[in-house]
């Protein structure tokens, strides 16, 4: 059996925290990641019929079933995954009940997922159903996009549509838009379900005045997803109180999306 500790999956969870740390996204116990793993991988490192202990779930994760997580921990510094990845991350199975988390490696302390488990496991499991490559559920609070939470109208077509305008990759990189949700209590199945069914339609959605969810098939990727939104809000907050003279327009939005032959939101563009 090779050591976990080397495994790549964690040190790119140790790697993602680090960089979502550094960039001011998850403030003490913030944001909250979870990876699918696969079986095969996980077995290099670990005896996947031992299981430490079991973790109620509260909600019904059916199509789950048997599918392994790495998952940072609740109230787990993202600051301290690098320094102590057996303490601030799990390895979990959902167990074949399909309600109770199977616990296979890590929360060395006694400690569970995140609170934002039910978010996780609903997103991942809506995603699945439309993109079956999707490995990656990661939920943060970085900075720019929620100040612009504040102050720009909490719209889907509205907020990706100045999310677009202010960076012109953006339509390319995100051309599913942003998802939006009002501010709701976190931590539940209702912010879960209402997550989940978001992410039937986008691979990104925003938690008014909270945070944001991104979804992807890898860390990089999804990491990419939320950073290029984050780049987008930061502009928008440097610029949004000065005269505009300048904007990139609808027609040249198209443009890119045609030539990059991205699949876009065409009723978000005012065409
Ligand atoms: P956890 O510490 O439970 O992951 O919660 C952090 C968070 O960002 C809640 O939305
Ligand atoms: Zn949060």
């Amino acid at each position: 059996m090779k050591d976990i500790l080397t495994a790549p999956f964690i040190e790119e969870m140790k790697q993602t925290t680090a960089n979502m740390y550094r960039l001011g996204w998850d403030e003490r116990n913030g944001g909250n990641i979870s990876c699918m793993l696969d079986e095969e991988d996980v077995s290099e490192y670990l005896d996947v019929n031992r299981v430490i202990r079991t973790i109620p779930t509260g909600f019904d994760a059916r199509k789950l079933i048997g599918k392994i997580f790495v998952v940072t921990g609740t109230g787990k510094y993202f600051k301290n995954v690098e320094r102590d990845p057996e303490t601030n991350l799990g390895i979990v199975r959902i167990a074949a009940d399909g309600t109770t988390a199977e616990l296979l490696w890590g929360y060395k302390d006694g400690g569970k997922f995140t609170s934002e488990f039910p978010a996780h496991m609903m997103s991942h499991m809506a995603r699945l159903s439309v993109d079956s490559e999707n490995r990656v559920v990661m939920h943060c609070h970085p900075t720019y996009t929620l100040a612009m939470n504040y102050v720009h109208e909490l719209d889907e077509k509205k907020l990706t549509h100045t999310l677009w305008e202010m960076c012109t990759e953006c339509i390319v990189v995100f051309p599913d838009g942003v998802g939006v949700l009002p501010w709701m209590l976190c931590g539940t199945n209702s912010i879960g379900e209402a997550t989940a069914e978001k992410m039937k339609e986008f691979r990104l959605v925003v938690w008014g005045m909270h945070g944001i969810y991104g979804a992807g098939k890898s860390l990089d990727e999804t990491f990419g997803l939320i950073e290029t939104v984050e780049k987008a809000a930061q502009i928008y907050m440097l610029t949004a109180h000065l005269p505009r003279i300048n904007t990139i327009k609808d027609s040249e939005m198209k443009e890119l999306a045609d030539f990059f032959k991205v699949d876009y939101r065409k009723d978000f563009l005012n065409l």
